[in-house]
């Protein structure tokens, strides 16, 4: 993940014989067992956060409370043991981790929305390397047939359950502002189609989803605007304009304040350059650009680790920052009509990648002197890492 300037139960046929008086218990697909009791239908041109809340999956809530048990102090302990209950996007960040899906849905009350982040595009991460992933570039049919299909065949097994869809992070923001990157050049093509195959198949009626637009500090520099907002509604477009697309996400896994005013980077000698200062501007100019571009325009806004700003040496700093703090937890109540809701994207903890210079994945963003050190590779549980982001909480746990 870079983030940078220039996502049946079977009804197993059981041992114990079944009552004589009943009739024999049909194969069904696996439905969460606090599902809703008919088919979920989500309405797109609304906000479906007003209605549900993004659930604390468990997968989250057992990283969290393993690193509960391992905090002696009595006081952090406690407020630790509150984060395992903040709602959060699951990253089905590869094709084995779909393994993930199940356990998740599992125990998803229909009150609760289940977030999840597509994040497996060929030629993963182009502009960076921390987060390079499984596939190769060409490899996009194993991206459709082995890892979107299969999602789209859980969604479908589950249609009393509600999902917000983060779809493929940092991937149309690199093709626009890192196109002069061979990496990127190359994995253009995988990306655009990967990502319409996604939206397509991916349209369901219990599904709203969310196409990755960088932050303020990308796509919000005036010459970006126009052409971010153009390329992701040329492949929306491509897609036949899926009508389960509800809009765009920024700042995910960023740091970048929701309504900081002047803005963190005002001062800096190129900020004329940017109008989008802040979180909250670059949704409405990123929003506007895409409307004019004929793509949806609503946005989920990751504020999962924005509590503390001021640490960034740059804009462009995107790895592990250092002295970072958990930020406003997920809500509909934005206060802004094109904002859905705050949301953690990134689940607070996970790293963004190795500080190790030895490793493959080493990228020399997570070397940088705000970044903290030492962290594991992208997405391993990082504890030093957590505890300072809860330390650092505002509003405070
Ligand atoms: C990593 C993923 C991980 C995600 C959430 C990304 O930077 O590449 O593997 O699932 O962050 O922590």
């Amino acid at each position: 993940m870079k983030v940078t300037q220039a996502g049946a139960a079977l009804f197993a046929a059981g041992a114990i014989a079944a009552p004589s008086n009943t009739k024999p218990v049909k194969a069904s697909p696996r439905q969460a067992s606090g599902a809703c009791a008919s088919a979920v239908t989500l309405d797109a041109s609304t906000n479906v956060f007003q209605n549900y809340k993004l659930h604390p999956n468990s997968f989250y809530r057992d990283e969290v409370n393993k690193a509960v048990e391992a905090i002696t102090d009595a006081s952090l302990k406690e407020s630790a043991a509150k984060v395992a209950d903040v709602g959060s996007f699951l990253w089905l960040d590869t094709i084995e981790n779909i393994g993930k899906f199940d356990p998740a849905v599992a125990d998803l009350p229909c009150e609760n929305i289940l977030g999840l982040v597509i994040y497996d595009l060929p030629g993963r991460d182009c502009a960076a390397k921390a987060s390079n992933g499984e596939l190769k570039v060409g490899e996009l049919d194993r991206y459709k047939t082995e890892y979107i299909d299969p999602i789209v065949e859980k969604l479908k097994a589950n249609p009393n359950s509600a999902f917000a869809l983060l779809i493929e992070p940092d991937s149309l923001p690199n093709l626009v502002t890192n196109a002069d990157l061979t990496t990127c050049q190359e994995s253009k093509t995988g990306y655009e189609e990967g990502v319409a195959y996604a939206l397509k198949s991916l349209d369901l009626p219990n599904v709203v989803m969310y196409i990755d637009a960088g932050h303020g500090g990308w796509l919000g520099w005036d010459d970006n605007l126009k052409p971010g907002a153009e390329e992701l509604a040329k492949v929306y477009k491509n897609a036949g304009s899926p009508k389960q697309v509800r809009g765009f996400a920024t700042n995910i896994a960023g740091w970048n304040a929701w309504d900081e005013s002047p803005g963190e980077f005002s001062d800096a000698s190129d900020a004329k350059y940017n109008s989008c200062q802040n979180e909250k501007i670059y949704v409405q100019k990123f929003g506007d650009a895409l409307k004019t571009a004929g793509h949806p325009n609503h946005a989920i806004v990751d504020t999962g680790r924005n509590a503390v700003t001021g640490l960034r040496e740059e804009w462009g700093n995107w790895c592990n920052v250092n002295g970072a703090g958990f930020g406003v937890r997920p809500t509909a109540d934005t206060g802004d009509e094109l904002a859905d809701a705050f949301v953690w994207g990134k689940p607070g903890g996970e790293s963004d990648g190795t500080s190790d210079e030895s490793a493959t994945r080493y990228d020399s963003f997570c070397g940088k002197p705000d970044a903290y050190k030492p962290s594991p590779e992208a997405g391993q549980w990082n504890q030093a890492y957590f505890e300072m982001l809860l330390k650092n909480a505002n509003p405070a746990f």
